[in-house]
């Protein structure tokens, strides 16, 4: 693991609850009077500074955060980073959370479960963090949730839509739609806008989030009267795909739905091409890295994919984003800064409505989090702690997702 830690400065006003702050205070009683705050001991303020490293000023709120900054996915921990940083120092900016100025301490979990869970921990006991962010990947997600709810320590998911990420656990939240919304919103655009019967699958099989994507996907198009007439899978970090695509061609499908990650995607994308296959792919979110169109370049031209945003939405609130995100880091954010982005917003609101840095205040403020306004769209978390949100498709074009549709829930 490798540590970056960050801190903005203090002037700007952007910082913003959705609820007054009496309503805070009658919020936080009443988190008292049921009982559900964590032990008494020091958690009204900071944690004092951890043994080693992970020093803190007991005035910081500090938010811990996973992410794969290297690794084969290194553009989604980048991006999240990213916006985690970029709404952090737009709030510190703004005068901090209960006066305190935020400070992130960021781990780098090169792309790996394990090391996503080493990092959970360290930043829950050792650093003492408020709240922890991250990871993009599901799987990854999945590796750090017990640590959550062991610990007792509220996490946000920016990205993870597996359902199982938060399914039953008190502690995990997340800023992005789930998994079965997503492959109804594929199956949907494949019957109804494009017409599409026959489609094939291609799907990881050492991935949470492709597996539970592809079968959500399967179940959704059979619904809609499609039929899926080839369904291969693959591992995370394969470079040769021909013997499943060849697989596929023989079925003669009108397209392929592949549910991975972007720089599988595009290795698969030129493959299919080399085999002289013509119909378009269909992918999620998976996809949305810049790393995509330079790895498939060609190849996945008139292809299709879900995701959480288009920079082509007009609304201020997204194109205000957009131009602060430009302006900071050179470049147009994707689905996951704009997610990261709200990820932390959400963290630093729940903080503020309810006027408190005890865990379990905050956890009751995620819980009950309602019409907060991000740039990926209104988050109200319902009783699996997931928002109800509409998800985009977007068509490749150019070497660049172009907005298709907005598919609500
Ligand atoms: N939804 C993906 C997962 O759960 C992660 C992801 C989100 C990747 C958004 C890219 C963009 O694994």
């Amino acid at each position: 693991m490798t540590c970056r830690q960050r801190r903005g400065s203090l002037d700007r006003g952007v910082g913003r609850s959705a609820i007054p702050r009496g309503a805070a205070l009658l919020v936080l009683c009443a988190v008292l009077a049921l009982g559900g705050c964590e032990k008494k001991s020091g958690a009204r303020t900071a944690p004092g500074p951890g043994t080693g490293g992970g020093s803190s000023d007991a005035a910081e709120i500090l938010f811990g955060e996973v992410a794969s900054l290297t690794g084969p996915e290194a553009t989604f921990g980048q991006s999240q980073s990213r916006g985690i940083a970029l709404a952090v120092k737009e709030i510190n900016e703004a005068g901090g959370v209960l006066g305190r100025p935020i400070r992130v301490i960021t781990y780098d979990n090169q792309g790996k479960p394990t090391e996503s869970a080493a990092a959970a921990h360290r930043l829950v006991v050792r650093d003492r963090v408020h709240v922890l962010l991250g990871e993009v990947a599901s799987s990854r997600s999945l590796a750090m949730a017990p640590i959550a709810e062991e610990h007792q320590v509220p996490m946000i998911t920016p990205a993870s839509t597996n359902p199982r990420v938060t399914e039953g656990r008190k502690w995990v939240f997340r800023t992005c739609f789930i998994d079965p919304f997503q492959g109804r919103v594929m199956a949907r655009f494949a019957r109804e806008e494009l017409g599409l019967r026959r489609v094939a699958v291609l799907r990881d099989v050492r991935n949470d989030y492709s597996v539970g994507l592809a079968n959500f996907f399967v179940e959704s198009f059979r619904e809609l009267g499609g039929e899926v007439v080839s369904d291969q899978s693959y591992s995370a970090g394969d470079i040769d795909f021909r013997s499943q695509l060849t697989e596929i061609r023989a079925r003669n499908p009108e397209a392929i739905y592949v549910p991975g990650y972007y720089t599988d995607v595009g290795l698969i994308a030129r493959q299919v091409r080399e085999l002289g296959m013509k119909v378009p792919l269909m992918g999620g979110d998976g996809w949305d890295s810049s790393k995509l169109y330079e790895i498939g370049g060609e190849a996945l031209e008139g292809s299709f994919f879900s995701n959480h945003y288009s920079f082509e939405n007009p609304d201020p609130v997204v194109q205000g984003f957009i131009a602060r995100y430009r302006e900071a880091y050179g470049e147009v954010p994707d689905a996951l800064a704009a997610l990261g982005y709200d990820a932390a917003r959400l963290a630093a609101d729940a903080i503020a409505r309810v006027g408190s840095l005890e865990r379990a205040a905050i956890r009751y403020a995620l819980a009950t989090t309602r019409d907060f306004r991000g740039v990926t769209g209104t988050i109200t978390i319902d009783e699996n702690h997931n928002p109800v949100k509409p998800a985009v498709v977007l068509e490749i074009r150019n070497r660049g997702a172009t907005f298709a549709k907005t598919i609500e829930p």
